[in-house]
């Protein structure tokens, strides 16, 4: 049996995040009687819980809230004021992960009480169909038990890699947004599909596929770059400049979420 199945569940934000969270646990066989969500936004809460029978808590009720597993999927501004409300009501033993991003794990730590396992996880959307990508950094007072559990809930979401807290900003780029990076790429030949007469879901189709394959030969063979270059010898882009382009991606990325965070630190972690 699932440990993911043995507990309580909370997720705090119900967004893009929140929303793939509950679904990926749905679909793992948590059922709706252990998963209570909570929203600033009152209708979309309702909404979102009507749809899949789960239980509401309101913002100012939290801290009646005694769930095993606390998923904070708010935007990094609202955390800090999430957990600082929080403290009378976390204890030893439970597990917070938050999913946003700019947030260390040391000024996490420093809002909730101790022997509360603290995990940072940088989501990744194809998660909601189980094909995430979510890069894990784990917090001092990780126990065997909470890793066992974090690993089953990642493992509901896709692959994952176990990174340190300061790569974490680095995995916006790399992981939790670069899915806006290879869109424009589907675009652009789902298009040309279109031009070649394909109808939008055929030229989709095709498209969609030629990235996976692409990715599983990356993924499934351990070919050179230049080696898989060479199964297709027709060049038909600058492939320096595509390359360059995404390393700029990531770096850019990198960035934004450094500036966040220097930000978030001007109201300081639990000052
Ligand atoms: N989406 C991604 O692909 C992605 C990638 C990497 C990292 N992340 C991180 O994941 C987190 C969630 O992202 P998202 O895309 O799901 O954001 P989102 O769609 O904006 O969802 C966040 C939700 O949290 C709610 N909220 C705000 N303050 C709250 C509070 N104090 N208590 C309870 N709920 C509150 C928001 O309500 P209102 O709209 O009413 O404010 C909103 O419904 C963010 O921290 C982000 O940095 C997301």
């Amino acid at each position: 049996m699932s440990v993911l199945t043995e507990k309580h569940w909370l997720v705090v934000g119900a967004g893009n995040i929140g929303r793939i969270l509950i679904e990926r646990l749905l679909h793992a066989g948590v059922t709706a009687d252990r998963l209570s969500v909570c929203d600033a936004d009152e209708s979309r809460v309702r909404t979102l819980a009507a749809t899949y029978h789960l239980t509401v808590i309101n913002p100012e009720q939290l801290s009646g809230c005694h769930a095993d597993v606390w998923l904070i999927a708010t935007p990094p501004g609202a955390v800090k004021g999430v957990l600082s409300g929080l403290r009378e009501t976390l204890r030893a033993g439970q597990v917070m992960i938050s999913f946003a991003a700019g947030v260390p794990l040391s000024w996490l730590e420093s809002l909730v009480p101790s022997g509360v396992t603290v995990v940072r996880v940088m989501p990744n959307a194809p998660s909601l169909v189980g094909q995430g990508l979510n890069p894990v950094a784990y917090g001092a007072e990780v126990t065997a038990e909470a890793r066992a559990l974090v690993g089953e809930l990642l493992a509901a979401l896709g692959e994952t890699i176990e990174v340190s807290d300061e790569q974490m900003n680095w995995c916006v780029g790399l992981s939790g947004a670069a899915m806006r990076s290879l869109l424009p790429v589907l675009e652009g030949m789902t298009q040309a599909g279109r031009e070649a007469g394909l109808s939008e879901r055929d030229a989709r189709r095709v498209a969609a596929q030629v990235m996976l394959g692409t990715a599983k030969l990356a993924l499934e063979t351990d070919l050179s770059w230049e080696q898989l270059k060479a199964l297709t010898p027709m060049q038909t882009v600058d492939e320096a400049a595509i390359a360059g382009l995404f390393v700029e991606a990531a770096r850019g990325a990198r960035a934004k979420v450094d500036a966040l965070q220097r930000k978030l630190a001007e109201i300081g972690p639990a000052g």
